[in-house]
């Protein structure tokens, strides 16, 4: 992490990686106006719950289903989703009224957007969303965009939305728009725990700030990761270099510290944020099997499987 910028952004490195934890935006041409229906979707892995057998076992699963939704109530609709606004604020309706008053269109949409991945979590959804909407209305009014125009677009959306658009696996610079392609050395797996809490992203920064921990090694860091593109990537390697906003969780700190020993006990070698969190990652053997480790976790945060891919977005025309 580097210094804040005179427009309150911050430098940053970043490597970003497409995963196949994914949202669907489907998008239908309308006469005017565009409209939102958000369908959430739960695609963490299936947990054993009350694997005692007999009543008491029964009892434990009926109890622990019911618990989140007298508990939590607000925004959450289970262990890992939570509702995002459905109007104005909603990044797709943001976008889709960006690319209008940029091009003049004057048609509508009716967007349907399939929610999978957490929010507020540091997995990027929201940006994967905004670019998802962006390419919808370029191939459904034929728009003619082309990339320069798309990621001017795009950018003004947010800092992650021109990785969203690209995909496959990149360092960030700048404020996370400037993305060099990097070549990974083997595609891999990775297992992702989503706590409750939550963690926004501007509030992060403004810690590293108060904390002062942006500048820390800034220079040779840079200089290091600028390094590592030059040649196909280990995922291994990246991971190594943490993640600085890993020490401006405050509060937070000792629930992310128990994650990550969790993590690490069903054998996660080195469990890291991702982006600003709350969600903890990291990569999991080919030779072992996802169900077993999900097993063996012991806690109750949401976990998902997946595996990174060479690309962001992928387009389906009916
Ligand atoms: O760009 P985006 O809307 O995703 O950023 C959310 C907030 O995070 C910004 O308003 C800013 O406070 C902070 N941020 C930052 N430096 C970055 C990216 C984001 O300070 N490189």
């Amino acid at each position: 992490m580097g210094p804040r910028r005179a427009d309150g952004y911050h430098e940053i490195a970043t490597f970003f990686q497409s995963v196949s934890l994914a949202d669907t935006l489907n998008a239908a041409p309308a006469r005017r106006g565009f409209s939102l229906r958000i369908v959430y979707e739960d695609a963490a892995l299936r947990r054993a719950v009350g694997q005692i057998p007999g009543p008491a076992g029964l009892r434990r699963k009926v109890a622990r289903a019911r618990g989140p939704a007298t508990r939590w109530g607000g925004r959450s609709i289970g262990p890992a989703l939570e509702r995002v606004p459905a109007g104005a604020g909603n990044l797709v309706l943001r976008a889709a009224r960006l690319v209008a008053r940029s091009t003049g269109l004057e048609r509508g949409t009716r967007f349907t957007l399939i929610k999978r991945i957490p929010t507020r979590s540091g997995l990027g959804g929201g940006s994967a969303d905004a670019a998802a909407a962006i390419v919808a209305l370029d191939r459904l009014f034929a728009l003619r965009l082309g990339g320069a125009r798309r990621m001017a677009l795009a950018v003004r959306l947010g800092s992650d939305v021109p990785f969203a658009l690209r995909g496959g696996t990149a360092l960030g610079l700048g404020r996370g728009e400037r993305l060099i392609p990097v070549r990974l050395a083997a595609p891999f797996r990775a297992l992702i725990a989503v706590p409750r809490w939550r963690v926004s992203t501007a509030r992060a920064f403004n810690q590293i700030d108060l904390k002062n921990l942006g500048l820390t090694g800034w220079a040779s860091n840079l200089r290091f990761v600028q390094k590592l593109t030059a040649r196909r990537l280990k995922p291994d390697r990246a991971l190594g270099l943490g993640n600085t906003m890993e020490r401006a969780l405050g509060a937070r700190r000792s629930d992310f510290l128990s994650l990550r020993a969790r993590l690490r006990a069903v054998g996660i070698r080195n469990p890291l944020m991702t982006g600003s969190g709350s969600a903890v990652f990291g990569l999991i053997e080919s030779r072992t099997s996802f169900a077993e480790v999900a097993r063996r976790f012991k806690g109750d945060e949401p976990l998902f499987a997946v595996r990174s891919l060479g690309l962001g977005q992928r387009v389906v025309s009916r």
